[in-house]
C-alpha cells in the first residue's frame, strides 16, 4: 500500500519538477572524437588599443585590478592568456619615438579619431603576466607601409620575440571599402596587399617566417564579403608568411547596438540560449577547415555578445557569463584555437544611430578605473565564466574536449574534457533563463540532474569534486554575488570561504543559470 502511494505521488509530482528526470548521457571513455588539444590560452583578450593605459596603467601607476585579475587565470592554467591592443582605433594610429604614451585626436563627444604613441605605450602591457603573448596590431587602414612598419620595429624593439605571438596587419579590412579604401575594394585586394606587405616587411625587418596573423575580418560568415576561405584560395599563405588566420564574432548581425532593430532583438534570452549560440558558432566551421587544411589555427581575433560596445542590462549581467562559457567551450569543441574576447569602450561614430554613448563597454570583463558610468572600477558579474572555462583547460597543456550531446534536454550544454587522453573533467552548463525574481518553485523546474557516477568506479565516486558558477539570476549585475566554488572575485581576489561540493546520491543538480565544473578523481 505504501509503495503504491509512492508511485503514485512521484507519477503526480515528477511533471511538475523537470528537476527530478536525472540524465546521464554516453560519454566516450577515449577522446577520440574531441577537439585538438585546447591551448591553455584559449580565453584570451582583445583589448582596444586607444584604451590600453586605462586596463593596463603604466610602470608608476600599474593598474592592480587588472593584475590580480590576470593572476587568478595563470594560476588555474599556468600561462597568462592572450592580448591583443587592438580594435577599429589601430587604423589611426601612429608611432613616434619621441612621443607620450598616447594622445588621442578626440572629437568634443569623446570619439577617438586618430591616435600617436610612444615608448611608454608599452608600459602599459607590463601588468600582464610574464607568460603572456601579445598580438602586435599595426596600422593597414591608412594604406602607408611606413606606418606599419616603424610600429612593428617599435613592438620588438620593446617586447621582443620571446612576447610576440604574431603580428596582425589592420583591423576589420572587409569593412575599409568606401572609406580608408575605394568603394570596390574586394577580397582579391585585400590579398594582394597582405602578400606584397608581408614580403617587404619581411625583407625590411628580417623578421621570421610565419609570423603574420591574417584576415581579422569583421562580419559573419558565409556572407561575409572576406573569409578565411577566400583568402586562402587567393594565396594568401603561399608565400610562408602567415602562422594563424583570424576572424571576428564581434559583428554579430543578429545582435548590435548599433541600430533600433538589432537593439531591439538583442535580449538575455535570446542571447543566453544554448541552440542560439552553437549555430552561430557553426557558422565558422567551414574557416576553421580552411585553416586547418593548410596547416594553420583559426582564432577568433576579436568578439563579445553584443556588437557596437554591449546592451546595458544585458551584456553587463552575469547572463554574460554563461553566454560567454558556453560560446568559449563549443568554439573550442570546433577546434577554434583561442577567443579573444573584446575590452574596450564605445566610440562614436560606429552608426548614426547607435544607443551607447562614450564610456567602458557594457560587455567588459572588468571596469579596470573608476568611471561615471560604472562606479568603482572592478570585476564585472562575467569574470566567474573566465573561472570555469580556465579550470576546464586546466594546467597540462594535454586536455582535449568534446560537447556531449543531450537531446532530452536542448538547454543543456555538457562538456568532457580528456587530460592525458583520460576523461578527468565534465563542464555543465545550465542555460534555462533563471531571474532574480524567478520564484523557488519556478527554479526549481529550470534545474537538472545529472548523474555522475556511470563516468567513474565506484570506489572514487566519494572522491569526486564539484565546483559551481551561480548567481541570483542572469539578470543580476552584483559582482559580489556572482560566484566561483562560493567565492566572489569584485576586487580580483577571492572573497569569501571556497566551497568544494561532492556528489549527492552520484548525481550533481545544475540549477537554471548554474554551471558546475565536476572533477573526476
Ligand atoms: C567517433 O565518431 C564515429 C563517427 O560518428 C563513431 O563511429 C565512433 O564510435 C566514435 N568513437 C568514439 C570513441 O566515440
Ligand atoms: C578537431 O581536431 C581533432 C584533432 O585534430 C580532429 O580529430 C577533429 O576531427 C577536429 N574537429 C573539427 C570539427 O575540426
Ligand atoms: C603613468 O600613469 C600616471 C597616472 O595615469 C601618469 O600620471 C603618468 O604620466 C604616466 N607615466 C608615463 C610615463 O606615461
Ligand atoms: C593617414 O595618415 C595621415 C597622417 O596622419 C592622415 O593625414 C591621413 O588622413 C590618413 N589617411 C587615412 C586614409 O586614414
Ligand atoms: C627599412 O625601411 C626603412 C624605412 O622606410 C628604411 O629607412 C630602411 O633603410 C629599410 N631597411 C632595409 C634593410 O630595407
Ligand atoms: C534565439 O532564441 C530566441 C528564443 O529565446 C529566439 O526567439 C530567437 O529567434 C533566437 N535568435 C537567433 C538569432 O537564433
Ligand atoms: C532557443 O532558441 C531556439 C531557436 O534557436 C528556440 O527554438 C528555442 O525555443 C529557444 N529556447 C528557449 C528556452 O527559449
Ligand atoms: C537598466 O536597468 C536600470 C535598473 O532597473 C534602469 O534604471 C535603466 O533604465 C535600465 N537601462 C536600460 C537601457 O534599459
Ligand atoms: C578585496 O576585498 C576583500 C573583501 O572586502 C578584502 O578582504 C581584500 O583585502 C580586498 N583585496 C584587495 C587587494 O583590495
Amino acid at each position: 500500500m505504501l509503495a503504491i502511494l509512492g508511485v503514485l505521488f512521484l507519477g503526480l509530482a515528477s511533471p511538475a519538477f523537470a528537476a527530478q528526470a536525472i540524465q546521464s548521457p554516453e560519454i566516450s571513455s577515449s577522446p577520440a572524437n574531441a577537439s585538438q588539444i585546447l591551448d591553455r590560452a584559449l580565453a584570451s583578450f582583445s583589448i582596444e588599443y586607444g584604451y590600453l593605459p586605462s586596463f593596463g596603467g603604466n610602470i608608476s601607476h600599474p593598474n592592480e585590478l587588472t593584475r590580480r585579475l590576470m593572476q587568478r587565470l595563470v594560476e588555474r592554467t599556468g600561462v597568462g592568456p592572450d592580448v591583443r591592443p587592438g580594435g577599429i582605433t589601430i587604423d589611426s594610429s601612429q608611432y613616434n619615438p619621441d612621443s607620450p604614451a598616447l594622445t588621442l585626436v578626440e572629437s568634443s563627444s569623446g570619439g577617438i579619431y586618430s591616435s600617436t604613441f610612444g615608448p611608454a605605450l608599452y608600459e602599459s602591457l607590463n601588468v600582464f603576466p610574464s607568460s603572456s603573448k601579445f598580438i602586435v596590431s599595426v596600422n593597414l587602414g591608412n594604406d602607408t607601409i611606413k606606418l606599419a612598419r616603424d610600429e612593428i620595429a617599435a613592438a620588438i624593439q620593446h617586447l621582443g620575440w620571446d612576447r610576440i605571438r604574431a603580428l596582425e596587419l589592420g583591423n576589420e579590412p572587409d569593412h575599409y571599402a568606401g572609406g580608408q579604401r575605394p568603394a570596390a575594394w574586394s577580397s582579391s585586394d585585400y590579398t594582394a596587399q597582405f602578400i606584397g606587405w608581408t614580403s617587404v616587411l619581411t625583407r625590411n625587418l628580417t623578421l621570421p617566417k610565419g609570423i603574420f596573423q591574417a584576415g581579422s575580418f569583421a562580419d559573419d560568415p558565409p556572407t561575409a564579403s572576406m573569409t578565411t576561405e577566400e583568402i586562402i584560395d587567393e594565396g594568401a599563405g603561399d608565400t610562408g608568411a602567415v602562422e594563424v588566420y583570424s576572424q571576428h564574432m564581434q559583428v554579430r548581425y543578429q545582435f548590435s547596438t548599433c541600430d533600433p532593430i538589432r537593439d531591439a532583438i538583442a535580449t538575455l534570452p535570446h542571447l543566453v540560449n544554448h541552440t542560439n549560440i552553437t549555430s552561430y558558432v557553426d557558422l565558422w566551421k567551414p574557416q576553421v577547415a580552411a585553416a586547418r587544411s593548410v596547416g594553420k589555427p583559426l582564432v577568433i581575433g576579436e568578439y563579445s555578445s553584443v556588437s557596437c560596445s554591449g546592451k546595458e542590462n544585458v551584456t553587463d549581467t552575469y547572463g554574460q557569463a554563461l553566454w560567454l562559457a558556453d560560446s568559449i567551450l563549443y568554439s573550442a569543441s570546433i577546434n577554434i584555437t583561442r577567443m579573444y574576447m573584446h575590452q574596450g569602450a564605445t566610440l562614436v561614430l560606429q552608426s548614426g544611430t547607435q544607443a551607447n554613448s562614450p564610456g567602458f563597454s557594457w560587455y567588459d570583463l572588468w571596469y579596470p578605473v573608476d568611471s561615471d558610468r560604472y562606479g568603482t572600477a572592478r570585476a564585472g558579474p562575467s569574470f566567474v565564466a573566465y573561472l570555469l572555462i580556465t579550470e576546464a583547460v586546466g594546467s597540462s597543456g594535454h586536455s582535449q574536449l568534446a560537447l556531449v550531446a543531450t537531446p532530452a534536454n536542448p538547454q543543456l550544454a555538457m562538456y568532457a574534457i580528456w587530460d592525458k587522453g583520460k576523461l578527468s573533467r565534465i563542464a555543465i552548463l545550465n542555460l534555462a533563463n533563471r531571474y532574480v525574481s524567478t520564484s523557488a518553485d519556478d527554479a526549481e523546474n529550470l534545474a537538472v540532474t545529472v548523474d555522475i557516477s556511470k563516468y567513474v568506479s565506484g570506489s572514487k565516486v566519494s572522491k569526486v569534486q564539484v565546483k559551481r558558477m551561480t548567481a541570483p539570476g542572469i539578470d543580476s549585475k552584483d559582482s559580489d554575488t556572482a560566484t566561483w566554488a562560493g567565492q566572489s572575485y569584485t576586487n580580483g581576489t577571492a572573497n569569501g570561504k571556497e566551497v568544494v561540493e561532492g556528489l549527492n546520491r552520484g548525481q550533481v543538480k545544475v540549477g537554471g543559470s548554474e554551471g558546475v565544473l565536476v572533477i573526476l578523481p
